[in-house]
Formats: C-alpha cells, sequence, structure tokens
C-alpha cells in the first residue's frame, strides 16, 4: 500500500518534543529552526522521533504541520541517538574535537534505526513523491528508501560538516555510510568543501566515476552540492519591529545594571560551540584590567543538550566551574560578570536578547552553518550590534562583514571583543548593512527552494564526461 504524502521530511527528530504526557515545546537546533517555516508553508509531512523513550503515537497536526512520530525504544536512545549519532558521527564529522566512539553494537543499532524510519517513510509517501531526508543521524535512509520505493525523487541534506578522507577514513563503516547516501538523487552540504570532500571520497573508496559533482552509481546520476541554509528573516525582522519585544529588550538591560557593552552568546550546551573559549578571553579581559567591573556584562545562553552523553556532562562541569570562578573573582554583591543561563527560551525572549546584546560571540570550533550568527544580524535593522564570529562557522563564508576569529587564539578573540566593543555607530552599521543584505536575500526560503528545484530538475550525465 502507498501512502498519501507527496512532499515528505524524514529527520531524527519532529519539530517539537514531548514534555510529560500532553505537552509539547520547540525542538532545539537548527534544523528545526530552518525546516519548520518551509514545512508551515507548505503541504506535506514530517516524520520524526518525538524525543521521548518507548512512545507509540498515532500521526497528529501541529502548527499547520502533519506530523508522523516514529517511535525509538530507551536502549535505541541510547545506542542510535546518543551512541553512534552524538558519541560517533558528531565528533568525527566536526574535526575530532573529542574523540569519537567506535563500536559494532552502536553501528548495528543505527542500521536498525534507519531501516524503520526508511520502512516509515515508504509507508507515508505517495507514488513519485518528493522525499527529504535530514541530516546525520539518517545517513543510510537515502538507500534503503530507494531500495523499497524507486519510484520515489530523494534528496539529503547534511546540516553539519561533512569531513575531508584523512578523518572520514577512520570510520570503520565508510563505505556503508556512502553508498546510503548515494542512494539519493541529490546530496546537499553546508559547504562546497563537504560536497567535494564526498565526490573525491566515493570516487576513492568506492571507485565510482564522476562528471565534476554528479556522480554515476548504478547506472543514476547522484549530484552533491552546497547550499548554506539559513533563517526566516522576514519573520525575525518583524518580530524585533514589536513594541513588546522592544520594552523586552530594554528590560533586559536594565535587569543587568544597564552596563555600557553587553555581549551575548547563544547555543546548545556543545562541545563544538567553543564557549569555553569565549569566556575565558571574557575573564582574561577583566583579569587585564581592559574592561573595567561594571562596563560589561556576558550573557551565555547555554540550552541543556544531549546530557547523558559523557562529554556533554563534562562539558557542563567545566563551563559552570568556569562561570563560577570569573564571577567569584570579578563580581561584586548583586552583580557578575556573566550572566549564565542553562535554559531553554522562547523565539521572542530570544528576540529581545539579540536586540538588546551589542556584541553576539559566536566562535564555534567547526560548525555545519551556526543559524545564531544569521538570527542576530536578521534581528539588527537598527544597525546596531556588532557580530564576533569563528572563521571554523559555515557562516563564516557569506558574513564577511563580522568580526571574523580563530577561537583557538585567546589573545585574537580578546581584541575581537574589544575592536567590537569599541567600533563606532558608523563601522557598526557599515558593517551590519552589509550583513543583513546576505541574510535577507539568502534567507531560509531561497534555501529550500534551491534545493527543491535542483532536486526535482535532476538530468543525467552523459557516458563520455565521466572521469574514474
Ligand atoms: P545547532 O543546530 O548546532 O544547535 P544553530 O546555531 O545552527 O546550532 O541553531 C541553533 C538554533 O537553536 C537557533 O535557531 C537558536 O535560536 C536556537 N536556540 C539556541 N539556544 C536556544 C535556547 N536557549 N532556547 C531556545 N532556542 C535556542
Ligand atoms: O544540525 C544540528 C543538529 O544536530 C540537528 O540535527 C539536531 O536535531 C539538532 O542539532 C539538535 O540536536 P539534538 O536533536 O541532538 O537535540
Amino acid at each position: 500500500m502507498r501512502g498519501t504524502s507527496s512532499f515528505l521530511i524524514v529527520a531524527n527528530r519532529l519539530p517539537v518534543d514531548r514534555v510529560g504526557d500532553k505537552e509539547w515545546r520547540r525542538s532545539p537546533g537548527g534544523l528545526v529552526t530552518a525546516i519548520a517555516p518551509v514545512m508551515q508553508r507548505r503541504d506535506g509531512a514530517w516524520l520524526g522521533w518525538t524525543g521521548a523513550a518507548g512512545e507509540e503515537l498515532k500521526p497528529f497536526d501541529h502548527e499547520g504541520m502533519h506530523l508522523i512520530p516514529v517511535p525509538l525504544s530507551g536502549l535505541e536512545v541510547e545506542l542510535y541517538y546518543e551512541g553512534f549519532s552524538n558519541a560517533t558521527l558528531w565528533p568525527l564529522y566536526h574535526d575530532v574535537v573529542a574523540k569519537p566512539t567506535y563500536s559494532r553494537v552502536l553501528w548495528d543499532a543505527y542500521r536498525a534505526v534507519n531501516d524503520r524510519f526508511a520502512r516509515a517513510a515508504a509507508d507515508a509517501a505517495a507514488p513519485g513523491a518528493v522525499v527529504w531526508v535530514q541530516d546525520y543521524q539518517l545517513q543510510l535512509v537515502p538507500a534503503m528508501l530507494r531500495k523499497l520505493r524507486p519510484d520515489l525523487k530523494i534528496g539529503f541534506f547534511l546540516h553539519i560538516p561533512f569531513p575531508p578522507a584523512e578523518l572520514f577514513n577512520q570510520l570503520p563503516w565508510r563505505n556503508e555510510i556512502l553508498e546510503g547516501l548515494l542512494g539519493a538523487d541529490l546530496v546537499g552540504f553546508q559547504r562546497p568543501g563537504g560536497a567535494s570532500n564526498f565526490v573525491r571520497l566515493s570516487r576513492r573508496l568506492l571507485g565510482l566515476q564522476n562528471h565534476r559533482n554528479e556522480i554515476l552509481m548504478e547506472g543514476r546520476t547522484v549530484r552533491a552540492e552546497a547550499f548554506p541554509i539559513s533563517v526566516d528573516f522576514g519573520e525575525l525582522d518583524q518580530l524585533v519591529r514589536e513594541p513588546r519585544v522592544l520594552r523586552r529588550a530594554k528590560e533586559i538591560r536594565a535587569e543587568l545594571g544597564d552596563p555600557e557593552h553587553v555581549l551575548l552568546g547563544v547555543d546548545r550546551l556543545d562541545y563544538t560551540k567553543g564557549i569555553g573559549q569565549r569566556l575565558k578571553a571574557f575573564g582574561e579581559l577583566l583579569d587585564d584590567g581592559a574592561i573595567k567591573p561594571g562596563e560589561a556584562v556576558f550573557v551565555q545562553v547555554a540550552t541543556p543538550t544531549r546530557e547523558r552523553v559523557d562529554e556533554y556532562r563534562r562539558l557542563r562541569n567545566d563551563i559552570e566551574l568556569r562561570v563560577g570562578r570569573i564571577n567569584g573573582e570579578h563580581g561584586v554583591i548583586g552583580r557578575q560578570p556573566i550572566s549564565y543561563l542553562h535554559q531553554s527560551y522562547s523565539k521572542e525572549e530570544l528576540a529581545a536578547l539579540y536586540c538588546a546584546a551589542d556584541v553576539m560571540v559566536v566562535t564555534p570550533l567547526r560548525d555545519g552553518m551556526n543559524l545564531v550568527a544569521k538570527e542576530y544580524v536578521a534581528c539588527r535593522h537598527d544597525l546596531r550590534g556588532a557580530l564576533v564570529l569563528s572563521e571554523f562557522a559555515g557562516a563564516a563564508d557569506e558574513l564577511r562583514q563580522a568580526f571574523l576569529v580563530n577561537p583557538y587564539d585567546i589573545d585574537g578573540l580578546k581584541r575581537a571583543m574589544l575592536a567590537a566593543m569599541r567600533a563606532t555607530p558608523h563601522e557598526l552599521a557599515r558593517r551590519m548593512r552589509s550583513l543583513r543584505r546576505r541574510v535577507a536575500t539568502h534567507n531560509v526560503d531561497k534555501w529550500a527552494s534551491d534545493f527543491l528545484t535542483a532536486l526535482e530538475s535532476g538530468e543525467g550525465v552523459a557516458e563520455e564526461q565521466l572521469t574514474a
């Protein structure tokens, strides 16, 4: 039996996450931020996990989206999600900034869960439907789905970096992952480097022929291309013009003691985000006397994430220790230089925070894109505010007018933070105008329509163009 969805998103998570028995809240992360507005504007269904273990729910509608839950048992959450996805692939694909775990038990669970997602997608998709599979948790789904449903147009988008051979080759199941991805008609990456790593690896490891970014796989053509993801610029730009958001931004500054400079970090509490490096730099600026007590406050919002994975537990301890030390050494009664919040916030509260911040500090050690940087830009129609941005975030390819930094270089980071705090309004406006131009014209709708147009218009490659 065939399903009825002619457009289907397949992602590890649904856009909402289960809280208790009855309530839902927005799921964490950039994938949901980007895909939710795209889905709200299209007819289709979204297939994914509810974030709770052992729960079997019927399909339901939520905020204009049709959602189809895929169940995961407690053991699968541990082995497939926390294990292979987040203790093997996540660190490997992010430059091995933490040591990946290689375990056959985790791999078996990854394969089994990918198979479940592929079957659920095969059941839900209408004949000839477009199925768009998302991210590193589901890299085997394209090939599994093609086997079950060769009539479908299958796209895949990787939200995180795709590593070079020197790193990818560590993976004991490297060929299986490549073959899984090659089940798609179009494989999308954040940066051109990811696409060329993938083409090169397909050639070297699987001996496939290609013509530029098109790979010949079992008589089909698979295209690999970069599609830099983005944010809903229009929605954020509107939101921050609301008087209640502006009022809230003022209130936040007042609650912080109306310092001259408010610096802000907003991240999942992830070791790839360089939170420790930015706090170290800020702490040293206080130690050096470059920032006077009370002159600047650093607000660090760190959303809880993957809390049962060891590396994340360790990171939380490290960050909280560092925050405690800096506040202990430089705080006074009732006022502390770092305001640390281990919580999730609504879109509106985040927008108010972005408006309240003079300097947005985004310093990942490696990041597929980083939507926080683009959200900040979308919120600053007043042309004030400075963006300090790591050159190792995908967003750095586009946001060239940010204060670009190497987050491993603490002195460089300190200089960039000071330069951002001391820049004249004229310089800030010049930079922000150019940043906004980029994000306004390359918003999330453009990202989705570029990808889907490329997927639907895919053509084959002529035999004589191929290189081995
Ligand atoms: P990642 O996908 O690795 O989490 P991104 O920067 O691309 O990183 O996306 C993070 C998304 O999560 C952004 O849309 C951001 O607004 C949102 N977010 C981050 N921290 C919070 C928080 N504390 N509460 C709510 N949303 C958050
Ligand atoms: O690409 C970013 C991403 O890894 C998504 O795939 C993921 O859904 C999100 O961040 C949040 O992580 P998690 O789903 O593990 O909470």
